[in-house]
């Protein structure tokens, strides 16, 4: 997908010290409703039926991205707009913290 390419690219491109440092443990107690899509099996919700990507393993500096991206609207998802509209700039850090870490899901 292009989108995400560039995604990726502007991720890349953004200095070391712009990213907040996550803590993972309050990621994981953050991410419960998260676990309820992104961890389901085989990626798929049951209804509607739809592709959730995977996010364990997913690296850290991306996933700050993503959900600043759908918090700001600048990557139009209703569901993930709805999801990262809660979360504060330290929240993302401590959800992207926890995923980035997550490798068996
Ligand atoms: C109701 C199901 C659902 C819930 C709950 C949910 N997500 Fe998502 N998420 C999705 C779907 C579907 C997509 C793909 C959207 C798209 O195509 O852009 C997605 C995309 C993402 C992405 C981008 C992944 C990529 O590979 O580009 C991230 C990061 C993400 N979600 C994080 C979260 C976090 C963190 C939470 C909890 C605060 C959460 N999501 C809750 C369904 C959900």
């Amino acid at each position: 997908m292009a989108g995400k390419k560039l995604l990726v690219a502007v991720v890349a491109m953004l200095p070391l010290s712009v990213i907040a440092d996550g803590d993972a443990k309050n990621g994981r107690a953050l991410s419960d409703t998260c676990l309820g899509c992104h961890a389901s099996e085989n990626y798929k919700n049951t209804y509607p039926m739809y592709k959730v990507p995977k996010l364990g393993g997913q690296k850290e500096a991306y996933i700050v991205a993503a959900l600043k991206a759908y918090r700001d609207g600048a990557r139009p998802h209703k569901t993930m707009h709805a999801q990262a509209a809660t979360l504060s700039d330290q929240e993302i850090a401590d959800v992207a913290a926890y995923f980035a870490t997550r490798f068996d899901d």
